[in-house]
């Protein structure tokens, strides 16, 4: 196996190489000023293997990737079934930042991996204050990685002074009743669970986790229980690239899901998870490398859970 997880992650990472075009996410200032040409690419298996070549040790803002964890936190909490009820579970065919997704919806969100839902899952973890709240999010994310991940001030006050679409957002889930905490609350929260910096070592670890069953690899520890890790790959499988969610499954067969940091990660359910990291995006917000980087591994490892 790990001879073929080496030669795989070659060939993974000729191919990111030779995948052109795309542009750095520049409507949060950051993320316009990170090097574009930073490119990295790091497997974790569930026996806690680390393959890695490239830029895998520049940190990068994990995102929109920061829903899966906090939708791992509030699942842990409310069961699969609170989750569907009241963040949804289905593709929603449009952009991650969609208000028409929630007008058609009666302002309900239709998946906990959209920005509508991601703010609706933020509010409903518990805690008396914003603080309380982002402690609980931030040690998910902590327990998914097997390190303490921090807030990069830098990237949150970057984001936090540009994200009125996101708190436009806030104010139409809590119109419909549809936001369980104050909504600038939430969005505030949201905003800094988006701004964390990790490697693509983190974030493969942080896959590796779901693949493993929801006990982290590398710690040991249990992070999630076992049985809500099939729906959230499920989620995954649906809406983790956006509008691209259903050519990703085509190709791949593979849950994952996508940040504009140009971070992205994709799970092999009881094998390994592949994450990989380059700056330009595509249109619908996914990294080009990235993207190219884990189809080519997943060709080579076989990975295609259908
Ligand atoms: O909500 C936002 O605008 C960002 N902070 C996160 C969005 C994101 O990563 C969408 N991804 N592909």
């Amino acid at each position: 196996m790990s001879l073929d997880i080496n030669a795989s992650i070659k060939a993974a990472y000729e191919a990111g190489l030779k995948a052109s075009g795309g542009k750095n996410a520049d409507y949060i200032p950051f993320l316009a000023k990170v090097p574009s040409d930073l490119f990295g690419i790091c497997i974790v298996t569930v026996d806690g293997q680390c393959f890695k070549v490239g830029d895998t040790d520049y940190q990068f803002a994990l995102e929109s990737i920061s829903k899966v964890f906090t939708l791992a936190l509030v699942m842990e909490n409310i069961g699969p079934e609170g989750v569907r009820e009241k963040l949804g579970d289905s593709p929603t065919g449009m952009p991650f930042n969609s208000v028409e997704a929630i007008e058609l919806n009666q302002g309900k969100p239709l998946s906990p991996l959209v920005n509508a839902g991601a703010i609706a899952a933020v509010s409903l973890v518990p805690g008396d204050s914003a603080d309380e709240c982002w402690a609980k999010i931030l040690d998910m994310q902590s327990q998914f990685a097997g390190r303490s991940i921090a807030l990069s001030d830098e990237v949150n006050v970057s984001e936090q002074t540009t994200n009125f679409h996101n708190r436009a957002i806030a104010w139409l889930l809590y119109s419909a009743g549809t936001a369980y905490s104050d909504p600038m609350r939430a969005v505030e929260v949201y905003t800094r669970q988006c701004s964390t910096l990790v490697d693509a070592v983190d974030l493969a670890t942080m896959g590796a986790t779901l693949a493993n069953g929801g006990v982290n690899p590398i710690t040991k520890k249990r992070v999630i229980q076992e049985g809500n890790v099939a729906p959230i790959l499920a989620e995954m499988m649906m809406e983790g690239l956006y509008t691209s969610s259903g050519d990703w499954a085509f190709t791949t067969g593979l849950p994952g899901k996508s940040g504009v940091g140009g971070g992205l990660m994709a799970v092999i359910p009881g094998k390994l998870a592949i994450a990989a990291f380059s700056p330009p995006l595509d249109d619908a917000g996914n990294s080009v490398r990235a993207q190219a980087a884990i189809a080519e591994a997943e060709r080579h490892l076989g990975g295609n859970i259908f």
